[in-house]
């Protein structure tokens, strides 16, 4: 089993975006126990935080897209969570998919590979220092925090996150607009590592990228075309939603 110091240490890696989120419902297990068969090194999910400050793994701010629920989920209790269908909304053969907690990804994901766990934005008015807290306490409880890579868009919660030093692992993903060097984010955030979409990655950032030796993930790579493109930017983190797509990609081209 691979922990995140070796996954540094390899010319690209494959991490499945919400799980295989082509094939099944994103952030669902059945998505991310796709994207283990398919052999992605590191999963990405994004997490949440319910009224009863149980973590739970959602995109949305709120239910309706991928849920059968209303509302923010902000406002919503786990238990009311746990009640609401999270698959069929992608497919009728998901329905009944549930909206999982980070502790049952941690579980079904203990051994088999890294996890990326990006930190949503908070919510207006919401404590944001006591949610890093929660999440970084149950990674650390749960011994994963080798394995586990933390990001956000939200840049204090990352400043917060490093300023605890407690070992924890993070990447600066960009927020749009954001014209700064990428050496620059990494030294305001205290991350080690940094993630944006293709369309950000211009020439400049990406010889930037190259000088100072950043690790880098660049998302959202579905074809091998916006593979090459990646790769020949200097990205390493291919996040896809088709992680079998990618692996075969990046096989047949090293052939
Ligand atoms: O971490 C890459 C990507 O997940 C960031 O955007 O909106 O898909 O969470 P989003
Ligand atoms: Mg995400």
């Amino acid at each position: 089993m691979k922990s995140l110091e070796d996954l540094v240490s390899l010319p690209h890696v494959v991490v499945a975006h919400r799980g295989a989120s082509g094939n099944a419902p994103e952030n669902t297990l059945t998505a991310i126990g796709l994207a283990l068969e398919a052999g992605a090194l590191m999963i990405e999910i994004d997490v949440q935080l319910t009224t009863d400050e149980q973590i739970v793994v959602f995109h949305d701010p709120s239910l309706e897209r991928t849920s059968n629920g209303h509302g923010e989920i902000c406002r919503s209790s786990s238990a009311e969570l746990k009640k609401l269908d999270a698959g069929s909304w992608f497919g009728e053969r998901f329905r009944g998919e549930k909206i999982p907690l980070l502790d049952e990804v941690f579980q079904l994901i203990r051994g088999r590979a890294c996890i990326n766990v990006e930190i949503k934005p908070p919510a207006a008015g919401e404590d944001w220092r006591k949610r890093i807290r929660l999440i970084t306490a149950a990674t650390a409880a749960a011994e994963m925090t080798p394995f586990t890579l933390f990001s956000s868009f939200h840049h204090d919660s990352l400043r917060y996150l490093n300023s605890l030093k407690q070992g924890f692992h993070s990447a600066a993903l960009l927020p749009s607009g954001d014209q700064r060097p990428v050496s620059e984010v990494l030294r305001d955030t205290g991350c080690q590592a940094f993630v944006c979409s293709l369309r950000q990655l211009t020439p400049e950032l990406a010889a930037d990228i190259a000088a100072h030796d950043i690790f880098t993930g660049v998302y959202t790579i579905n074809t091998g075309q916006e593979a090459e493109l990646a790769l020949q930017r200097h990205a390493r983190g291919l996040v896809t939603d088709f992680p079998e797509r990618i692996l075969h990609y990046l096989e047949t081209r090293a052939q």
